[in-house]
């Protein structure tokens, strides 16, 4: 057994200030003095705001007397109605810094609210293409605290965030280094009551990030590194994780693996999440959840260029036969233990959404990073394998 520390409390400052420990969200108030914001707006999603784990962070900031608003009006997938009605909020309260407060999807939301307070063109002038991103003020960008309350899309690490653009229904990335979180409270105990399923499909996520980075092409050895460990902390404690929500050993080796997931993404993403963007953008399928259940046909599709690459990993992470199939028999296995369903049918998506889907997923940002070129036909194929099972 590998995982074996005295403690579970560390500070880090890669690839940003992490503050990581259970419990650790009590150090709020003082942490959004270190980022240098009197008076943020508290981003978050309307299913938190309910909770006790939002009740307890915004008594922390009540009890340093530290001015705040609270906006929760944050979609599953979040919208440019969302981003406008929290730069709104923002505006009207004077703040001056973001609490990113919640899953990927608040995390995005407050991350955007803080990069477009300072900016006079729209947002998607900002998505992820060439140096799009140069194009920005980036001294009006706002800090960020970043408290993530899943454990999946390593968005507290990362320096982008997603959102639906409603004249294309394409989810866009939008890119900026400065929306990068100045500091993050990584606590693994506000993740102990996400119910099983939310933490299945969050954290096969963090699995899709770092098996496509690992298999991507580019040249990235950090990257490399940092994805195989994550995967091996993935294999060991996401089904615990599942089957014991209230294992605070499991959930911090899997929020350690969410954002060691993240970092290593910067090599490139490919085909799953091609694939799962245009499902999410037109069905509103959970992220996570569909890029568990495309994993095993896209690792199938691109078998000829990552076998090798699928070996090495089978051997890090000590897998029976310690073959490229030892992978593609895991991830079948890891997801019929944790209740990922095999089809794409399964989760609402079904053939009739192929002729808008597979052009899409092509054009998506992701593609480039795949390690076998795919065409839209090709990703018509991928699709239809998907829905029906055929593996
Ligand atoms: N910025 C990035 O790099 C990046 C990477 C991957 C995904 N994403 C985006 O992130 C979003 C998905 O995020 P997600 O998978 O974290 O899901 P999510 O943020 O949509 O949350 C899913 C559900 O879990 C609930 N929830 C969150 N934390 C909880 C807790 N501790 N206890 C109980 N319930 C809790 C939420 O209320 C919500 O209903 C997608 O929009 C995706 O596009 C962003
Ligand atoms: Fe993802």
């Amino acid at each position: 057994m590998l995982d074996t520390y005295p403690s579970l409390t560390a500070n880090w400052s890669y690839p940003t200030a992490v503050r990581f420990g259970p419990g650790r969200i009590k150090e709020l108030a003082e942490t959004v003095g270190v980022a240098g914001m009197a008076k943020p707006l508290f981003v978050t999603d309307p299913g938190l705001v309910e909770l006790p784990i939002v009740a307890n962070a915004l008594a922390v900031l009540a009890k340093a007397g530290t001015a705040h608003a609270v906006f929760s009006k944050v979609d599953g997938n979040p919208t440019l109605k969302n981003l406008d009605d929290g730069l709104a909020a923002y505006r009207a309260g004077g703040h001056d810094g973001v609490i990113s407060f919640g899953g990927g999807s608040a995390m995005d939301v407050g991350k955007l609210v803080a990069f477009m307070c300072g900016q006079t063109r729209s947002v998607f002038d900002f998505e992820d293409r060439e140096d799009w991103w140069t194009r920005a003020n980036a001294g009006g960008i706002a800090p960020i605290v970043a408290v993530p309350t899943t454990a999946g899309t390593g968005s507290e690490v990362g320096r982008a965030a997603v959102v639906t653009d409603p004249s294309d229904h394409t989810k866009k990335i939008i890119f900026h280094p400065n929306m990068l979180p100045r500091v993050v409270i990584a606590d693994p105990e506000l993740t102990v009551g996400l119910p099983a399923k939310i933490t299945a499909w969050t954290g096969m996520d963090a699995l899709s990030h770092s098996l496509e980075a690992w298999c991507s092409p580019f040249f990235h050895p950090l990257g490399e590194g940092i994805a195989l460990e994550a995967m091996r902390l993935i294999k060991e404690w996401l089904p615990v994780a599942v089957e014991d929500g209230g294992n605070v050993n499991a959930r911090a080796f899997m929020l350690a693996a969410s954002s060691m997931g993240a970092v290593a993404f910067q090599k490139g993403l490919g085909a799953m999440h091609a694939m799962s963007h245009p499902c999410s953008a037109l069905r509103g399928t959970h992220h996570g959840r569909t890029n568990a259940v495309v994993m095993p046909y896209v690792l199938v599709r691109n078998m000829p260029a990552i076998a090798e690459r699928l070996a090495a990993l089978a051997r890090y992470i000590d897998l029976p036969g310690q073959s490229a199939a030892s992978v593609v028999e895991w991830v079948l296995e890891l997801r019929r233990r944790i209740g990922i369903p095999n089809t794409l049918k399964e989760i609402g998506v079904d053939v009739d959404v192929i002729p808008e889907a597979a052009p899409m997923a092509e054009h998506d940002p992701s593609n480039g990073g795949n390690p076998v070129p795919l065409m839209a036909d090709d990703y018509a194929a991928l699709y239809r394998n998907a829905i029906s099972g055929a593996l």
